[in-house]
């Protein structure tokens, strides 16, 4: 593996990761959103940045402290999200793109501008899809080999198979899938049990600190910047 002077094995190049949920206003007071900490995202990013790599973070509402030295871009929705990432590919394209958020995948149709009273007895909600952000990223690399492209799923029960097919319909390089229902693998966990899901081949990884499969996600990085299977 490729490693500068210190030993940096991503010494030169620009990895984007996006980290924690998303936030779907419904009125001034209240939101849709997920269970995400974001500290698998900020682990990641804190492990490229010291393995030498320039890092922009893209991150949802979170109550962690950025990793020093890293550049970060604060969103609340997936609408803001997915354009902090375009522009970022556009005035810095990175090497990779490490999707590690819980993007929401719906919003409220409408969001109203006062706060909603409970006038009734029930409220229904309409919901419309929000744009998938590492498809929409698969799409539009195509067949070029840049950036390479990183997904996580996220699921409760059958990761694998799950992440096999967003390896497909995404068309990334890496699914890093676990099961939200283990212990020690779920949202705000310190660790987790994690599979790597690629085309050659699935790699488990028994419970770790989110650290450590940082670390391994950054090996991983390296070894395909270098052009290696
Ligand atoms: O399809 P699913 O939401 O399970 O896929 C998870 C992966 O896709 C994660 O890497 C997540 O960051 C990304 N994603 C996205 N935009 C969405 C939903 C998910 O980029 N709207």
């Amino acid at each position: 593996m490729r490693r500068d002077a210190h030993g940096s094995a991503l010494s030169g190049r620009h990895v984007l990761v996006t980290a924690g949920p998303t936030r779907e206003p419904l009125d001034p007071a209240r939101f849709l959103s997920n269970a995400s900490t974001g500290k698998a995202g900020f682990a990641i990013a804190a492990a490229c940045v010291e393995a030498g790599a320039r890092v922009t973070l893209v991150h949802g509402p979170v109550s962690l402290t950025p990793p020093l030295g890293v550049d970060t871009v604060g969103v609340t929705t997936a609408l803001e999200m997915q354009a902090a990432v375009a522009a970022c590919l556009q005035s810095a394209p990175p090497d990779a793109v490490v999707m590690s958020a819980a993007v929401a995948d719906f919003r409220p149709a409408e969001v109203s501008t006062h706060k909603v009273k409970k006038a009734d007895a029930a409220h229904t909600l309409t919901l419309v899809r929000n744009p998938d952000i590492l498809a929409g990223l698969g799409a539009a690399r195509g067949d070029a080999a840049r950036p390479i492209l990183v997904g996580f799923a996220a699921e409760s029960g059958h990761p694998v198979e799950y992440a096999r097919d967003k390896l497909r319909s995404k068309r990334v390089d890496l699914v890093v899938a676990n099961d939200i229902t283990a212990e020690g693998a779920g949202f705000g966990s310190d660790t987790n049990h994690v599979w790597f899901v690629e085309a050659s081949g699935v790699t488990e990884l028994s419970m770790r600190s989110k650290r450590a499969v940082a670390d391994a996600l950054v090996e991983w990085l390296a070894r395909r910047l270098e052009g290696a299977p």
